[in-house]
Parts: structure tokens; sequence; C-alpha cells
């Protein structure tokens, strides 16, 4: 903590040199709650600021290129302190197919505000700008898309966005994180990661964080970051600024792992369909290459059969863990149909693709031959 070497006008007139602590404000200017001399920058209150949330802001900032950077205590932390952007009578447009917290997020807390939520896929640039209206001032998306693995076109989202006068495009880059993707230089205004996943990487965390360019949007986040209070401890901050010490390294391998899983499926006769952004039978794979640099461990692939061979094959697993999470060191499996998309409704759930034989796997960085192996004993298992 830096303390200035003021005095407090009332003592000073005692003749007692009592040091004065002056809070910096929101946008980082100091309050001139003392009045003289002047004022100087400093750590007051946690809240508003740490050196190790600080740091971490920094290092996030540089890895999105982005001149702004702010840590929350969860993704949807973060997700919440955007919304609190607009007032009421505002209206959102949020991509169809979205993690289901942010989806119910804005269809069940965010219209009890008085805003209009509208979802649409996003990935069909025609049904986007037809859903602007003149009361439109977000849109979130989220690529690639959960568990189809669809890709949006951040680049066209932007430019059809920014068509439309002052409307703030964000991007949930949880799915690639920094190193894959850059939201940003594609035109987006913000970039927000649940950082619970691949920018930690360490399952030790819950956290969230944004990036923007854009000094004005920076200074409104600044403002609701502290006011909101929805922040990291200085803990996890120190743990997550650990774990991007690593995100390259860790991101290419889950990319290697990834790759090697993916093309295992694909070649399996238990399997009917893989679906992985980074193989060529991916239907938006050029717009992969043009958009990220490679893919996470993140497959969905449709085991042959039914419920059946889906729930024996995720009972047989040895090595991947049945959980819903994603991003971390180790290998998880889950059946969305009945855990992360559960409370999705039915019709909803066989429009997105997303039936009971639909299995979604987050590939660690474990070895590449005891990950096959895994796959191939869970796969026979479930078909005796
Ligand atoms: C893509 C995506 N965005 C946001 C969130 C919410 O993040 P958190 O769990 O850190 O609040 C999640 C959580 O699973 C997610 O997968």
């Amino acid at each position: 903590m830096r303390r200035r070497a003021g005095t407090r006008p009332a003592v000073r007139s005692l003749g007692i040199e009592v040091p004065c602590f002056q809070r910096a404000s929101r946008d980082g200017k100091p309050t001139g709650l003392c009045s003289e001399p002047p004022a100087v920058q400093g750590f007051v209150y946690s809240r508003d600021g740490n050196p190790t949330r600080n740091i971490l802001e920094k290092v996030v900032a540089a890895l999105d290129g982005a001149k702004y950077s702010l840590a929350f205590s969860s993704g949807s932390a973060a997700s919440m302190t955007i919304t609190h952007l607009l007032k009421a009578g505002d209206h959102i447009i949020c991509m169809d197919d979205v993690y289901g917290g942010t989806n119910e997020y804005f269809r069940k807390v965010a219209v009890k505000f008085g805003l209009k939520i509208s979802f649409v896929d996003c990935s069909k640039t025609k049904l986007l700008e037809a859903a602007i209206t003149p009361e439109t001032k977000l849109v979130w998306v989220e690529t690639p898309t959960n568990p189809g693995l669809k890709i949006i076109d951040i680049e066209a989202c932007a430019h059809i966005v920014h068509k439309h006068g002052d409307i703030i495009l964000v991007v949930d880059n949880t799915f690639m994180s920094a190193y894959f993707q850059r939201p940003l230089a594609l035109g987006a205004d913000i970039c927000m990661y649940s950082a619970t996943k691949y920018m930690n990487g360490h399952t030790d965390v819950v956290m969230g964080l944004l990036s923007t360019n854009s000094e004005d949007l920076h200074n409104r986040l600044r403002f609701l970051q502290i006011s909101i209070g929805a922040v990291p401890s200085p803990m996890d901050c120190y743990l997550c600024n650990r774990g991007l010490k690593t995100l390259q390294i860790r991101m290419e391998k889950h990319f290697k792992n990834g790759m090697a899983v993916a093309q295992f499926l694909e070649s399996h006769p238990l399997v009917e369909k893989v679906i992985y952004p980074g193989l060529p039978s991916h239907p938006q794979h050029e717009l992969v290459k043009r958009q990220c640099t490679g893919c996470p461990g993140m497959i969905t692939f449709y085991i042959k059969g039914a419920l059946q061979q889906a729930e024996a094959f995720l009972q047989n697993l040895k090595l991947f863990t049945l959980a819903e999470s994603l991003g971390g060191f180790e290998s998880l499996a889950e059946l969305p149909a009945m855990m992360t998309h559960a409370s999705v409704p039915e019709n909803d759930r066989a429009s997105l693709g997303i039936s009971d034989t639909l299995i979604r796997l987050s590939v660690g960085l474990e070895d590449e031959s005891d990950l096959l192996e895994d796959l191939d004993q869970a796969l026979k298992a479930a078909h005796p």
C-alpha cells in the first residue's frame, strides 16, 4: 500500500501531524477526500483493487491484446456485471446455444429488471440482423457453442452489430481461451471468460474475466465491478495468475490430445458421429482455421445405440471422470441431456441435437495412449 504523507486539516490545526491515506476512485483517479495537498493513487480497500488482482488484470489484458481487463468472482459474475451496463427497456440478443447458466440468467433474472431478451442463432448473420431493434444494446455470443461446438463468425457479427449503432458485442471466449482466439482483434467490444475453465486450468478456482479496448466501457465496467462487488479474492487471483503461466503448453497439449481422441473416435465402429472443430469433417472447419489458431480439448460425439449404451460407456470409464466442468488438466466426460443441459426444454434439446446418445468430453493433459485405451475399453464394455 502506498500512502501519501499529507495531514488532515482539522488535526493539523491542533498541531498534530497525522498521515492522510488517500483513497483512489473507481476510475483510478484520486477522490479528493483529503482536500490538500494533491492526492496520489494507492491501495486502500481490497474490493477497489489490490496488487495481486491488478497484476492478473494486466496479464489478461496482454494475453487478449487489450488495453484493459477486469477480474470477477465467477464467469457468471462477469456476465451479470456486463448486463448492468444496460437499463430497463433495453434489448439483448443472445446466441440460442449458449452456456445454460447464461441462458437462465437472461431468461429468469435480467427480465425481472425490465430487460428484453431474444435468443437467436447468430451463426446465421441474416437472423442476427433481422433480430436487431432500435432498443438492442447488447449482443451475446459464445463460440464454439456448447455442446454442439458450432462456430460463430465473430468478424461477420461485429460488422452487422456495429452497422446498427451503439450496440455492444460480447464474446464468451471460455472454450477457446486467449491462446487460441482473440475476439477483440476480430471486432468484439468485450471478451469474457469463465476463468474457472482453461484460463486457470487447474480446477481449483472459480473466476470470471473480461477484456476491452474501449476506455468508456472500461470506466463504466470498473465502476460496476466495485459498486456490485463481485470480485475475486487475492488468493484466487494468485492461483489464476499461476495457471496463466502455463496457458501455452496446456492449450497445445489439450489440442494434441483432443485431436488424437477425435480422430480415434471418428474411426471407431461403435461411434456414430464426432463433432470437433479441429477435424476436416467439422462443417465450419475453414472458418475455424481463419478465426482460431487451434482447438481446445472439447469434443462431442454420438455413441451408437441408445441411452443404455451412453450410460454404460460413462460408467465404464476409468481415466475420464464423470463430471460437468471442463477446461482443467484432467479428462472429464458427461451426458449433456441428463447433466449440463437437463434444464433445457426437451423440444429445444432435440432441435440443438442434444440426444440421449450425445456425450461431451473435456480432454485433459494425460498421456495420449492412456486416454485412447480408456475410451476403447469403455466403448467395448457399452456394446458387449
Ligand atoms: C461457456 C461458459 N460461460 C460461462 C460460464 C459461467 O462461469 P462460472 O461457472 O465461472 O460462473 C460457464 C460455466 O460453465 C461456461 O461454460
